[in-house]
């Protein structure tokens, strides 16, 4: 018998209520709640490209609310023999596990695995499509600056086209009554019904809140920009551009320094880049407790 398996794929995946649900319980475990709901759960996390924050961060998720994980070492796996993703995706589940996170570099990755699994697929970023729990936990870093979204003002900075996290964002910010602008040269900015702008000043005076990104160089085919430097020069987030405006910086990270943002403004206090690693691990316990226990 087919049982109906819910997965995140993508933030459309959850409804506003859902979002709302997951949210309340993130912030329960950042004030100290942490149930053993997972207790006795497997979760395999298959990461086919590196990341530093998002793999610890969901392996911590898991393992605070008691659950074990199981990492598929990829660059011994059979994927490296030439077995499909779809026949990977069999033999994991074949093992029973409650739930399999997986970030890969092609996009929709997470839709292949979906018939050859009986458990939820999380996805931890697949290419420049989506990244569901990063814009889930920059809602949360922004809820927490905010109170509400409604009517604020959020510039999207760098390189959006082949941004996951932009994309996320994009698709999930607007939602909850959050006003976007995406600022970038014009060929980092996506086809969009979005106001955008390539003058960084400008937004900075506009907004209340910036997300900057870091370049995605390994998904460039083609260069068709001179440098980093250059871009830096119009685009890097510096104390002459930011000045004492009341302003909540973020970044997904890794941040390229001094391209994407200064070091000074990385040690400045209106830098979310910390806490959004921390409301990671506590957004992703969320994430797993719903798709575990609450399909
Ligand atoms: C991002 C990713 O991998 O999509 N990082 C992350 O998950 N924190 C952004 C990036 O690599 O630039």
């Amino acid at each position: 018998m087919e049982v109906f398996m819910r997965h995140l794929i993508h933030v459309n995946d959850l409804s506003d209520n859902e979002v709302g649900q997951i949210l309340k319980n993130a912030f329960a475990y950042k004030r100290g709640e942490t149930p053993k709901t997972l207790k006795d759960k497997k979760v395999i996390t298959t990461f086919f490209e590196n990341s530093t924050r998002t793999l610890s961060s969901f392996e911590m998720a898991v393992k605070n609310l008691g659950g074990e994980v199981i990492r598929l070492d990829v660059s011994r796996s059979s994927t490296s023999k030439g077995e499909t993703l779809r026949d990977t995706a069999a033999n994991l589940n074949a093992m029973r596990p409650d739930a399999i996170v997986i970030r890969h570099s092609t996009a929709g990755a997470g839709y292949f695995l979906i018939p050859k699994v009986s458990c939820p697929i999380i996805n931890g970023g697949d290419g420049a499509h989506s990244h569901p729990t990063q814009a889930l936990l920059d809602l949360m870093t922004l809820l927490e600056s905010f109170q509400s979204l409604e009517g604020k003002r959020i510039a999207i900075v760098g390189d959006i086209k082949n941004s996951r996290v932009a994309n996320s964002n994009i698709a999930l910010l607007p939602r909850f009554g959050a006003e976007l602008l995406l600022v970038a040269p014009p060929h980092f900015l996506p086809q969009t019904s979005l106001p955008t702008t390539s003058n960084l000043q400008d937004a900075i005076e506009q907004c209340d809140a910036i997300i900057s990104l870091r370049t995605q160089t390994e998904r460039h085919d083609l260069q068709t920009y001179g440098s980093l430097q250059d871009y830096a020069d119009d685009f890097c987030l510096t104390m002459e551009r930011i000045g004492d405006k009341k302003l909540v910086i973020m970044h997904p990270g890794p941040v390229h320094r001094n391209i994407d943002i200064s070091d000074f403004v990385l040690d400045d206090p209106r830098s979310k880049v910390l806490e959004q690693v921390q409301n990671g691990v506590f957004m992703r316990m969320a994430v797993m407790d719903f798709f575990i226990n609450h399909q």
